[in-house]
């Protein structure tokens, strides 16, 4: 496995140079309903997923499954509009290679953003989240496997996952801009089916803020290469059973729309402190 996935790595990473790409310095995974801030960028360089060798094609509401590289900012940024979840290829190799094709690139940060449920309810839906940490409930890891030695160690030390110089930069710059970041724990469960109340209950207990069904794997393969990560978590919806009422995609992706503007505005700042 680790040959064929090196020569896949490769291979993706040939090409987007190819078409271009010259050493991004950040890469931000823009989660669901969040994929319109690619339009922000410059003198963009489209590349449909499907052109792209051994990137998967799955195709999710709100996903625009397409990789925008270009300037922003007076910096050199690619955008991942649309990601791979682990319930739709249920393989995490899959998961995580746009995430192991930018380190080949040798992005120096990650964005990493998501909408998710709210578990604090000291927290409002709408209301932006930076990820402090994580808690990975998926049942399973993407460095399980080969190690690949060139990027980083069989044991990566998880202590520091989510820099927190560049956290406290982002609240203070977000918070001078009329905007108050929340902070806390993600909780990734594999999905699709969302949370029972009882599940959210037990996340509340063991320390999560809030939950969702993706963003722990591409940190993982991030932080095990050493790159800096900011995560951004928007608070899509109360999470099962604190309300009354059903949950549903289509509320999560009318939050992200609501919250589209002050999202921007923060991962613009995430992109420059
Ligand atoms: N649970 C899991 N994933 C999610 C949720 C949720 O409530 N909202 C958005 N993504």
């Amino acid at each position: 496995m680790g040959e064929s996935l090196r020569n896949k790595i490769k291979e993706a990473s040939e090409y987007l140079r190819r078409r271009g790409l010259e050493e991004p310095e950040t890469a931000i995974i823009l989660g669901s309903g969040l994929n319109n801030y690619a339009d922000r960028i410059k003198n963009a360089i489209i590349i449909p997923y499907s052109d792209i060798p051994h990137f998967n094609i799955g195709k999710v509401e709100g996903h625009r499954g397409q990789l925008i590289y270009g300037e922003h900012q007076g910096k050199k940024i690619v955008c991942l509009a649309g990601r791979f979840h682990y319930y739709e290829c249920n393989s995490m190799e899959q998961t995580v290679f746009p995430a192991r094709v930018m380190v080949e690139m040798k992005v120096k940060r990650f964005i990493i953003t998501n909408a998710a449920g709210c578990v604090n309810t000291d927290f409002e839906t709408g209301q932006l989240m930076i990820i402090s940490d994580h808690i990975n409930l998926s049942g399973t890891n993407p460095l399980i496997g080969e190690n690949l030695e060139e990027y980083g160690y069989r044991f990566p030390d998880m202590t520091y996952v989510y820099d927190a110089r560049l956290r406290e930069k982002l609240k203070k710059e977000a918070a001078d801009r009329g905007i108050e970041l929340a902070e806390g724990v993600y909780t990734m469960m594999s999905g699709p089916s969302f949370e029972t109340p009882a599940e959210i209950r037990y996340i509340r207990a063991i320390g999560g803020d809030c939950v969702g069904m993706s963003s722990v794997p591409e940190a993982i393969i991030a932080n095990h290469a050493g790159k800096e990560i900011i995560g951004i978590s928007l608070l899509s919806n109360m999470a099962a059973g604190i309300l009354d009422k059903p949950l549903s995609g289509a509320e999560v992706t009318e939050t992200a729309k609501g919250a589209e503007k002050t999202f921007a505005q923060v991962v613009d700042i995430a992109i420059k402190i």
